[in-house]
């Protein structure tokens, strides 16, 4: 999670309610044999979803979408299982919930982990702390059993906040990280990859569907992919460095101008950002290419230029992904329209590094495979 923005309530889109995702499953039965089926799921790309049989399945978990800003959904720690909502953030790694001991004034508002009351909770002494883009987090970390829609992991490390900084007014009680071990900041063992020991996922893949819609429908799913979400197929990126979810992008551009990542650059494809973010000269750029003046912390853009702005395109792996101004420009409560780009990655050391947060990945379905470290993009329903 690099960026959350927190505004006041954003208008309701008007949007489709999907029909309700129950299991979906894939084959394996018929294949046989891991290697043939690891061909298989190469060569076609897990559009498997509607080849069934009873081995191995899906996973899905709703999420909320709040204010276009953030997907949240339930996770459960401890036996018996106490709820918490959490953010699944591809930019990270780790999992962490509030303590009952936590003393900032926002673990008050949040759901706190009763270590008391679970009869699977293993203490630690050992301490940890997470930097955000946008927050804090300092705590110990624990293990007990952690529970994501049907999918059990046993003995998971995590993290107990005593001290949160960034977090207020937010939604969510903590953070689950899906990125690779290696950006741990509590270096344990993340919870996809203990899944993926224990044998409770099927395939070492999910993907995220994020709905416009302020209703339930979006979905994060585990161990497969559903066909259903996405149109056309899926496009493969291989991983511009293995151990992060992060690509190789050509180029941004505007009527077939060049306005970022000219000679190539790497993005982290990052569902705990809202946003997208880039370098902030060339993010100033594109606020003036689009008519957007700054206002407080956001850029703001008439609401009547939206049907005339062009769209934006980000070239990856030479496929074009076109962002238009509708998802680019999003509107607050008071009806104002604001602009979703956002400066500030020149922080990050690497070369130009961009970051597609929610707002393009609203548009585009996208699956993150740990078993060939690459991600799927595809045009979401
Ligand atoms: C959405 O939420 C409602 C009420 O909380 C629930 O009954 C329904 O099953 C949920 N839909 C999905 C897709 O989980
Ligand atoms: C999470 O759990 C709460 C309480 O059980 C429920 O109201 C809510 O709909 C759930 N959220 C999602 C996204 O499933
Ligand atoms: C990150 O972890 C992967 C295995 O998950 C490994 O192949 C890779 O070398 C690691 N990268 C770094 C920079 O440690």
């Amino acid at each position: 999670m690099k960026w959350l923005v927190l505004l006041g309530l954003v208008a309701f889109s008007e949007c489709i309610v999907k029909i309700p995702l129950t299991k979906v499953n894939i084959m394996q039965e018929t294949l046989g044999e891991k290697g043939l089926l690891n061909n298989f799921l190469k060569e076609h790309a897990y559009r498997l979803s509607k080849i069934s049989t009873r081995n191995s399945d899906i996973t899905s978990v709703p999420l909320r979408n709040f204010l276009d800003l953030m997907y949240i959904g339930n996770i459960t720690i401890g036996s018996p299982p106490q709820q918490f909502r959490v953010v699944f953030d591809t930019g990270s790694s780790d999992l962490w919930v509030p303590s009952i001991f936590c003393s900032s004034p926002v673990c008050y508002t949040h759901t706190t982990f009763k270590h008391l009351e679970s009869s699977t909770y293993q203490h630690t002494n050992k301490p940890f702390q997470i930097t955000y883009g946008s927050g804090r987090v300092k705590g110990y970390l624990a293990y007990d059993t952690i529970r994501i829609g049907r999918l059990v992991s046993t003995g998971q490390p995590f993290g107990l906040s005593l001290e949160e900084y960034g977090f207020d007014r937010l939604p969510f009680d903590g953070v689950l990280g899906l990125n690779y071990p290696n950006m741990s900041s509590i270096r344990a063992i993340p919870i996809f990859d203990n899944l993926k020991k224990q044998g409770a996922v099927s395939e070492p893949v999910f993907a995220f569907y994020l709905s416009k819609c302020r209703t339930n429908s979006s979905v994060l799913m585990l161990g497969g992919v559903d066909k259903a979400y996405y149109k056309g197929q899926l496009n493969w990126v291989p991983l511009s460095r293995v151990g992060d979810w992060r690509v190789n992008m050509n180029r941004i551009s505007m009527k077939g101008k060049i306005i970022g990542c000219s000679g190539g650059c790497e993005a982290l494809v990052d569902t705990g950002t809202s946003l997208i973010q880039g370098p902030t000269r060339m993010i100033t750029n594109i606020q003036k290419l689009i008519g957007a003046t700054p206002q407080g912390f956001q850029h703001y853009v008439s609401c009547f230029t939206i049907n005339t702005l062009p769209s934006i395109i980000f070239t990856i792996n030479g496929i074009d992904y076109p962002v238009p101004a509708q998802a680019y420009i999003l509107k607050d409560s008071q009806g104002h329209c604001f602009s979703t780009f956002k400066g500030g990655t020149e922080t990050f050391k690497h070369a130009e590094t961009w970051i597609l947060g929610d707002a393009f990945l609203r548009l585009y379905f996208s699956v993150y495979d740990r078993g060939n470290d690459r991600i799927g993009l595809a045009p979401a329903v």
